[in-house]
């Protein structure tokens, strides 16, 4: 019998881009605001500042913007997209779907457009639909948005969490290449035993809305980050190591691993389980917090535009979220090292700025 081949095509990025938006609100805003300090803030987490959407920016118009960059990356029109993936866990309402509202935006008239709930695993939960999708025959051009409004669902109450999260989008435009090549593997998993663990206890058909939920502060998030961090630190760890031996690899063949950004530390356990150097291992959440979803593809833009990853690189990433979700991903880069302007957050990267 002979073995049947893994893909029928292979799928690739053609384009990636990010937004995230003006404001910034660094650790010092918030020692105004919580009873916390930069230093318990940057000794835990990393995290010395994070991007909050202006009153008038929702979900869909960060995405907006990412993807506009994606696109003219890929140099693929809007109407040539056949489906829109935007993972989220804020979308700009519950109908209709942020999807929907942003192909209306980006004109992407041809596309079947929805959103996806996976937390922060939402964008290698996207890449992998978007591997099937293309290596099935089903699409030619599927276009992946990771994007969060999250301090729209923080407690700025709650010192627990309201210093973890952030606003940003970040996309990627996924395309047929030759079999082999581009994506290696995605690994995808949910637990819905830890569903409690990260949670927004209100606001849809469990807890629908009324005065006392709204008293009750249940339209928040609430976390027990005690109980997620070792959980991330195995879960993600795993699954880059499936990714990686997929693509044949050892972990030390990679070139670059892009983990999700929730917890400097968390980042930091994986990449000593991993056995990677520190240089291997792309962190921005100093400047972005945790922005869920938006996470791996703004940082995956970051290292594009900054011409860090240049063509044959291999890189792998990982993520965990609320849910439970994880998974993982391995790809090989396909496209030329990146020529044009970098991003002004590529500049920042690269001049080490909190900016
Ligand atoms: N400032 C000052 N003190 C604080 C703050 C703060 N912002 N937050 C908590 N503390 C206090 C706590 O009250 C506690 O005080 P106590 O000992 O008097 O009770 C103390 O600091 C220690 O708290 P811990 O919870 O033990 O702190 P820990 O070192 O575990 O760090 C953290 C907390 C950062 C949340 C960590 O557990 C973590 O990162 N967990 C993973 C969370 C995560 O990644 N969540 C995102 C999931 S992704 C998604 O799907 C959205």
């Amino acid at each position: 019998m002979t073995a049947r081949p893994d893909v029928l095509r292979g799928t690739t990025i053609v384009g990636t881009g990010m937004y995230v938006p003006e404001r910034r609100l660094t650790n010092q805003d918030l020692e105004k605001i919580v009873e916390t300090s930069d230093e318990w803030i940057v000794e835990r987490t990393g995290i010395r500042a994070r991007h909050m959407a202006a009153p008038e920016q929702a979900s869909s118009d960060l995405a907006l913007i990412a993807c506009q960059r994606a696109l003219e990356m890929a140099k693929v029109d809007a109407k040539d997209v056949d489906q829109v993936i935007l993972a989220t866990t804020t979308p700009d309402r519950i109908l209709p779907s942020c999807a929907c509202t942003l192909q209306k935006k980006l004109g992407a008239t041809g596309s079947a457009a929805y959103d996806m709930f996976a937390a922060c695993t939402g964008f290698i939960f996207g890449t992998g639909m978007a591997r099937g999708l293309i290596s099935g025959g089903m699409a030619d051009t599927v276009l992946v948005v990771g994007v969060e409004t999250l301090t729209r669902i923080v407690d700025y109450t709650d010192r627990n969490t309201c210093v973890l999260f952030g606003d940003g989008a970040g996309a990627a435009v996924f395309q047929a290449c030759e079999v082999g090549k581009g994506i290696h593997a995605v690994d995808m998993h949910s637990d819905g035993e830890l569903g409690e663990v990260l949670e927004v206890p209100a606001g849809i058909s469990r807890n629908p809305a009324t005065e006392a939920t709204v008293a009750a502060r249940e339209h928040f998030i609430r976390m027990q980050g005690k109980k997620l961090f070792p959980f991330a630190v195995r879960s993600m760890e795993d699954a880059t190591r499936k990714c990686v031996e997929r693509a044949g690899w050892s972990p030390e063949d990679v070139d670059l691993f892009i983990p999700h950004q929730a917890n400097l530390r968390i980042i930091e356990g994986v990449r000593e389980r991993l056995g990677l150097p520190a240089d291997k291992v792309y962190v921005n959440i100093d400047r972005y917090g945790n922005t869920s979803s938006a996470s791996i593809p703004i940082a995956l833009d970051e290292v594009v535009r900054s011409g860090r990853v240049k063509l044959g690189d291999k890189l792998a990433f990982a993520a965990f979220g609320g849910g439970a979700t994880w998974g993982a991903s391995s790809l090989t880069w396909t496209l030329p090292t990146w020529t044009g302007a970098p991003s002004a957050s590529a500049v920042a990267a690269a001049q080490g700025a909190h900016a």
